[in-house]
């Protein structure tokens, strides 16, 4: 493709929008019903999330991983806690997260910060993964340098020996993180470019009660 084409790569959206009269007070419950229709419009993995983080030093990096909840306190995701994105968020633990589902001409972003689940989240949701992911959780040392795709392999067999015959325990190095939002941004595509922008923030002198504004696009 060259600069030309390129250049003229653009969709014009034809949403209608969306009606700040049916804004929720909440915006997880928005959250909610954006989440279904991205989930029912077939979007691949609706629930990939680009999170970016930053240590202390503002070293930035963004990485996706995939949201496997989410409430009124927030959305959760899980990693290894020795990984690259677990030491930033170690030193600094502030998180922006996006959701960018552009099938449908629509984006959420979060900012928020993170803790750890609790070990009983972690352990009900590592029970309900697959064998195998939950073996390749023991042999991946997450973000460290790989000599060769021989020694990972290796590294499965070896924990698939260890644990043959019964349940695979939690590497006491694997689990959730919880997002606490502060706020939550709606994205809406729209024709010529005026798109529909809805902010939530949290209002920590109003019991942390959400207030809802619009952005120029
Ligand atoms: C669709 C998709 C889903 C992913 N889900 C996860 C996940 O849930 N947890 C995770 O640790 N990594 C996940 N990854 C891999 C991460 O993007 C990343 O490579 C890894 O976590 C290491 O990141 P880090 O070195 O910045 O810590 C996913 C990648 C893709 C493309």
């Amino acid at each position: 493709m060259n600069q030309e084409q390129l250049e003229a790569l653009r969709n014009d959206y034809s949403e209608s929008g969306i009606d700040p009269d049916t804004l929720p007070a909440d915006p997880v419950d928005f959250f909610d019903i954006w989440f279904r229709q991205a989930a029912d419009a077939g979007i691949s993995e609706p629930n990939g999330m680009v999170i970016a983080t930053a240590d202390q030093l503002e070293n930035l990096s963004q990485r996706t991983v995939l949201m496997k909840s989410f409430d009124q306190h927030g959305f959760f995701f899980y990693t290894n806690y020795a990984s690259r994105k677990a030491t930033h968020l170690q030193r600094n633990p502030t998180v922006s997260c996006l959701f960018p589902w552009l099938a449908l001409h629509r984006q959420v972003a979060i900012t928020g910060t993170v803790s750890r689940a609790s070990s009983a989240n972690t352990e009900r949701y590592f029970k309900s993964r697959p064998r195998a992911s939950q073996i390749g959780a023991w042999a991946s040392r997450q973000s460290e340098r790989l000599e060769g795709r021989h020694i990972l392999e290796q590294r499965v067999s070896e924990f698939e020996d260890r644990f043959k015959g019964g349940d695979v325990p939690v590497p006491e190095f694997w689990g959730g993180y919880h997002v606490n939002p502060s706020r939550i941004e709606f994205w809406q595509g729209r024709t010529s470019r005026l798109h529909d922008r809805y902010v939530y923030t949290r209002d920590e002198n109003d019991s942390g009660n959400w207030v809802l504004e619009s952005l120029y696009p």
